[in-house]
């Protein structure tokens, strides 16, 4: 399934004519749609100069937190940490950001440009412990292939 997507991510990125929110809006719809348990797939960017995050293109259900401090939550942690976060049970986190009562799971990988952490890719599931480093190697590839438009 993953080398499928790699290619079709591959081919969104270079689509020209497509403005870069598109193809991170694309890219969301196409992991969303494919993986069963990819129930909520979103991009944060740090907000300017400040010390936050701010959600840009994401497909799932509508969230309240378009803003997320740096240290707040999972996506607010490796804003600071600059690793990747694999959460197989969101219930078991003192500190967690809850989006919605459904989720179980959520990973939570950041994106570099030039060596400095701008931004992540985050993906909610209701499914219980579904991530693996398959999940982590694709998600680094998307942010890699991202960090190339932006
Ligand atoms: N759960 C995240 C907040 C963002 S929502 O998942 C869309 C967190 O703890 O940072």
């Amino acid at each position: 399934m993953f080398n499928d997507l790699q290619s079709k991510v591959t081919d969104i990125l270079e689509l020209t004519s497509n403005d870069t929110d598109t193809k991170l809006q694309q890219i969301c719809n196409l992991l969303q749609e494919t993986i069963p348990y990819y129930d909520w797939v979103g991009f944060y960017f740090k907000n300017g100069s400040k010390n936050e995050l701010k959600l840009g293109p994401y497909a799932g259900a509508p969230t309240d937190h378009t803003i997320i401090p740096f240290g707040k939550g999972i996506c607010g942690q490796v804003a600071l940490s600059n690793q990747n976060f694999v959460v197989p049970d969101v219930q078991a986190q003192d500190n967690y950001i809850a989006c919605s009562i459904n989720v179980k799971a959520e990973i939570v990988i950041p994106l570099f440009v030039n060596g400095e952490n701008i931004g992540q890719i985050d993906i909610d599931s209701n499914t219980a412990d579904p991530f693996n480093e398959e999940d982590e190697r694709f998600l680094e590839f998307v942010n890699q292939g991202v960090a190339k438009i932006l």
